[in-house]
């Protein structure tokens, strides 16, 4: 799939989160060196940037196996044992929302990230005992939109913890370039900038912008992405001149128009525009607020000057 084979394989072909990757390849280095397990690594951060691609790098990069699931996936107990008996040794285990895992599971999690133990409680009532098996050493690489939301045990059991963040335009326009060559489109660097300059700071977003404006290139265009087609696709595709997309738009003209601004409760917006609230704190709100178009009170959220003036709205008195 084309999808994946975006996504760098090596470090050395990884664009940005430059402190990430210099940390990382420090202590990969050093649990080679040692023939040893990596320690437990939890990547944190908003969607899109990184997580599962950089995963599948530490994994690579070990010259392990990677085996891949996702907390919501891991049901009971037992089906997280079956995956940490079948791992061999030094192999990396993803799990990606790690935050939606049952308490019931992340007890099994934690003897067997400590010491590699998988303790089985054999009968019941007072006849009951607990029988300890060995698990060959792995590194769990856990993945989460929210670290706030781990339990502190858990969360304290990762000896490394990256928080990733949003990519600068010029780290973006790198990545449309190299995406642009493995797809074999012809691309200027106008149209590249542009891809890079209204993707959120984030490459999931600059790759699938970048497959629209190829077709557009390919059907309305010459076949080569130049900055008045990236410019035509986007406005076909609702993204606005930085990158904010009709999501965007709803949430923060709802506050504007409903709620005279904020100060309004999460789950209220919620409700109001018809989305989840998880899928608004986690996938919406983070770069709202990062770019200042959206502020956390204690009595709900507010939007800021900026973004009324982004809108042309006067701010109310
Ligand atoms: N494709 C998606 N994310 C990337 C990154 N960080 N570096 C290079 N290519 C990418």
């Amino acid at each position: 799939e084309v999808e994946y084979s975006l996504r760098p394989r090596y470090l050395a072909e990884y664009i940005g989160q430059t402190r990430a990757k210099e940390n990382l390849k420090v202590f990969i280095e050093a649990a080679k060196m040692r023939k040893e397990a990596l320690d437990h690594v939890l990547l944190y951060g908003p969607p899109g940037l990184g997580k599962t691609t950089l995963s599948n790098i530490i994994a690579n990069e070990l010259g392990v196996n990677i085996r891949t699931t996702s907390g919501p996936a891991i049901e009971r107990p037992g089906d997280l044992a079956a995956i940490l008996t079948n791992l061999q040794e030094n192999d990396v285990l993803f799990i990606d929302e790690i935050h939606q895992l049952q308490r019931s599971v992340e007890e099994v999690l934690y003897p067997a990230m400590e010491d590699f133990a998988l303790d089985i409680i054999i009968g019941k009532g007072p006849s009951a005992r607990s029988v300890r098996l060995e698990l060959a050493p792995f590194t769990l690489i856990g993945a989460t939109t929210r670290a706030g939301k781990l339990s502190s045990p858990l969360r304290d059991r990762f000896g490394v913890v990256t928080r990733l963040e949003y990519y600068t335009d010029d780290e973006l326009y790198q990545i449309v370039i190299r995406a642009a060559e493995i797809l074999n489109v012809p691309i200027d660097q106008n149209g590249a900038m542009e891809i890079a300059r209204r993707s959120r700071g984030t490459p999931r977003i600059a790759n699938r912008m970048l497959k629209r404006v190829r077709d557009v290139a390919q059907v309305r265009g010459e076949g080569i992405i130049t900055l008045e087609i990236a410019q035509l696709a986007l406005q076909m595709i609702q993204v606005d001149a930085i990158g904010l997309d009709h999501v965007d738009h709803r949430l923060l003209k709802t506050i504007i128009t409903k709620f005279a601004g904020g100060p309004v409760g999460l789950d209220t917006i919620a409700a109001t525009i018809g989305e989840e609230s998880d899928t608004i704190e986690d996938v919406y709100e983070p770069y709202l607020l990062q770019i200042g178009f959206l502020q956390r009170t204690p009595r709900g959220r507010v939007v800021t000057p900026q973004a009324y003036e982004h809108f042309g709205i006067p701010m109310p008195e």
